[in-house]
């Protein structure tokens, strides 16, 4: 049985600066994205027809999941006349800005190229994925990563900088609620050009911290999503503000949002800080700890 098993890690957005609107209605973008310990499971198993089942009832199993819309676009770019049949076990929460959706898309192109006999080189992945999500380019490459472009333009980390991204414990958490991307962005578009960021700060800002050997993760963090999802989401900025004070941390939000995480010292104990998530957004609040890889 060549039966697959496939990790579609979760992503965050360790800074993200949206540097302007393009022409084509989407945003420019400067991104260090790094990847999880923490995703989905996508299991491929050679089948007549495509399918899709998932453990999560809220997660639609048709043609809009990402996964078969991954399968479709694989197909028609590859020439392949094969099928399978997916089963998704689903841990990213959805609405987060941790790339769920994206990710196991991109671990059915995975899948599925390994089950052809890999018809598809990397350029060609790349190109199916660009296609399938401004978040998908990110996770055929393994670690820390530069996005730029709308997410298309993909480039590592320089090593000594990556270094100080890797291994890194970090705490992942979600209101009960998720925030759309295209309502993020829009918000975002209303308040041009101040929220922007010039790209050419952006692009000065990651540079220095690139540079400056040692410098930790912690001087990386930023988000210019943050403001109009804070105006809107109140139960954001309070929580954040109070780790801030109480527990000396830096958190942000990740991508688009819901999700928040804050990185952690190797010693910090997660309990409390666990503890204040859940009072502050009740037992239903999403949190994971998680290392960056
Ligand atoms: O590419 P993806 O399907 O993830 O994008 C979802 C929506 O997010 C787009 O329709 C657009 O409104 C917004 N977006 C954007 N600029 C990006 C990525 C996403 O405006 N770079």
């Amino acid at each position: 049985m060549n039966t697959l098993s496939i990790f579609a890690p979760a992503k965050l957005n360790l800074c993200l600066a949206v540097t302007g609107r393009r022409a084509d209605g989407f945003h420019d973008l400067l991104s260090v994205v790094s990847q999880l310990d923490f995703g989905d499971t996508l299991r491929v198993e050679p089948a007549a027809e495509f399918s899709l089942t998932c453990d999560d009832p809220a997660v639609p199993a048709d043609e809009t999941n990402l996964v078969l819309k991954a399968a479709r676009a694989f197909a028609a770019a590859a020439g392949w006349r094969g099928g399978a049949k997916f089963v998704l076990t689903k841990r990213i929460p959805a609405g987060a800005g941790l790339g769920g959706g994206s990710s196991d898309a991109v671990a059915a192109l995975r899948g599925l190229n390994q089950l052809a006999g890999a018809p598809l080189d990397a350029v060609g992945l790349a190109q199916v994925a660009a296609g399938l999500g401004s978040d998908c380019p990110l996770f055929l490459e393994p670690g820390p990563v530069v996005m730029r472009g709308r997410g298309e333009r993909i480039a590592p980390l320089p090593p000594e900088a990556a270094g100080r991204v890797r291994g890194r414990r970090v705490l992942v958490f979600k209101p009960a609620f998720g925030i759309a991307t295209p309502w993020a962005y829009a918000r975002l578009a209303a308040t041009a050009p101040v929220g922007y960021q010039p790209a050419v700060e952006a692009e000065a800002r990651l540079a220095a911290w690139i540079a400056e050997a040692a410098a930790p993760v912690e001087n990386l963090l930023f988000n210019n999503m943050e403001p109009p999802a804070f105006a809107k989401f109140l139960a954001l900025p309070a929580l954040l503000a109070e780790l801030r004070v109480r527990f000396g941390l830096h958190p942000r939000m990740s991508g688009s949002g819901s999700a928040c995480f804050a990185l952690l010292g190797a010693e910090t104990d997660a309990a409390p800080i666990t503890t204040a998530v859940r009072a502050a957004w009740g037992a239903s609040a999403f949190v994971t700890e998680a290392r960056l890889t």
